[in-house]
């Protein structure tokens, strides 16, 4: 079996990280194309050397643009790399611009493909993530969920025929990272200056469109993390510091020690070392949720919706209500109960996917 796999943004390559693995010990042949969406080492080049992937056969180097002509410039590069691969499956991953160029390519040549992390809803039509998931989900012929709540989405759209759960494979590559910081007792490294690792800190990203893109809303958002009552490590993804450049807002100020985006084995060793977890980000929800940290989601709503029980997430829209949630487990509110459940699964979807991609074939 041939497979390619698209890839492009910085999530989609941890989740190729155990997709990758999980086809090295086989004899499928699988090709890797890097759209280039991201370029910068520290959301791309990082990710492959941590996890041993080899080097992408394919590195179109799109870069950054407006959704249409991102999207646009990335279809024309694939056409012909599935075109001369003629591929088996194709499979594309999560919710990107990535996702949706590699899906359509492939679906207008006829060529077979699946969806890693299908079913996902925010219901929030204004999230570009939110068309890519929609879109792709509807075009494919294979829709591999993470959860039991995607594969109802999917069948609530009339795709459950073409759905299956196979767990999430974030949990694999999670798992396997915290093992081996717990087993080596890995330094924390990489954390932003004044964040002292021994003094509780909180871990905040913030990067969606919804959140950074209207100056007003990141003003308030940057004030609300600057006013909380403890440290707080900001790992600045590049789209945020744009942002605030253009806008004339300062990140460094209050609480806010701000970092660079972190490699995966660093980002889960200072979520374990913190106090709790503010965040936009989805995979960085599941990381807390799964390592046992509370978190504190900026958005209306959470495509992890199992994450929310017993408040391990709490979605705080409003930005000047940050305070007390984020600060829970310290003060006013007590901390969660350990997670019982699995919702994501048992840490072998990588496998998962390799086994249903035959099965369908077949
Ligand atoms: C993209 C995904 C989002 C995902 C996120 C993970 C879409 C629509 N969005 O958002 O779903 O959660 O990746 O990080 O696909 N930039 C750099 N260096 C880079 C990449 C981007 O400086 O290597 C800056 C540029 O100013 C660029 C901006 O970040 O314009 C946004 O990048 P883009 O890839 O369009 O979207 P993300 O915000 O990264």
């Amino acid at each position: 079996m041939k497979v390619v796999s698209i890839v492009g943004a910085r999530p989609q390559l941890v989740k190729l990280g155990a997709v990758a693995q999980a086809f090295a010990g086989t004899e499928h042949h699988h090709v890797v194309v890097h759209t280039g969406q991201h370029y910068d080492p520290e959301l791309s080049d990082v990710f492959f050397t941590e996890f041993g992937i080899p080097q992408p056969d394919f590195h179109l180097g799109i870069g950054s643009g407006s959704h249409g002509a991102q999207t646009g410039a990335m279809l024309a590069a694939i056409d012909p790399i599935l075109d001369a691969e003629q591929p088996d499956w194709v499979l594309v991953y999560g919710d990107t611009n990535s996702t949706i160029a590699g899906a359509l390519s492939a679906v207008k040549q006829h060529l077979k493909v699946a969806h890693l992390e299908a079913g996902l809803r925010s219901f929030n039509r204004r999230m570009p993530e939110e068309h890519n998931r929609v879109l792709t989900d509807h075009c494919a012929d294979l829709l591999l969920a993470p959860t039991d709540e995607a594969l109802r989405h999917l069948a609530n759209e009339g795709l459950a025929d073409r759905a299956v759960n196979v767990g999430d494979v974030m949990v694999d590559v999670c798992f396997a990272t915290r093992d081996r910081i717990l087993a080596a007792d890995r330094p924390l490294a990489g954390l932003p200056e004044g964040i002292a690792a021994d003094e509780p800190f909180l871990v905040a990203t913030l990067h969606r469109a919804e959140n950074t893109d209207d100056p007003e809303r990141l003003a308030t958002l940057l004030t609300a993390l600057a006013d909380l009552p403890v440290p707080v490590a900001l790992l600045a993804h590049p789209r945020l510091k744009a942002k605030a450049d253009q806008f004339g807002l300062k990140l460094d100020t209050g609480a806010i020690a701000v970092g660079a985006p972190l490699p995966y084995a660093d980002l889960v060793a200072a979520v374990l070392a913190s106090t709790g977890v503010v965040t936009d980000s989805g995979g960085l929800q599941k990381e807390a949720y799964l390592l046992g940290r509370p978190c504190t989601t900026l958005r209306t709503e959470t495509e992890w919706v199992e994450t929310l029980e017993d408040d391990w997430n709490v979605l705080v829209p409003d930005p000047s209500a940050l305070g007390p949630d984020a600060w829970r487990t310290l003060a006013s509110r007590p901390a969660p109960q350990a997670p019982t459940r699995t919702p994501y699964g048992n840490g072998r979807a990588g496998a998962e996917v390799v086994k249903v991609l035959e099965e369908r074939l077949a």
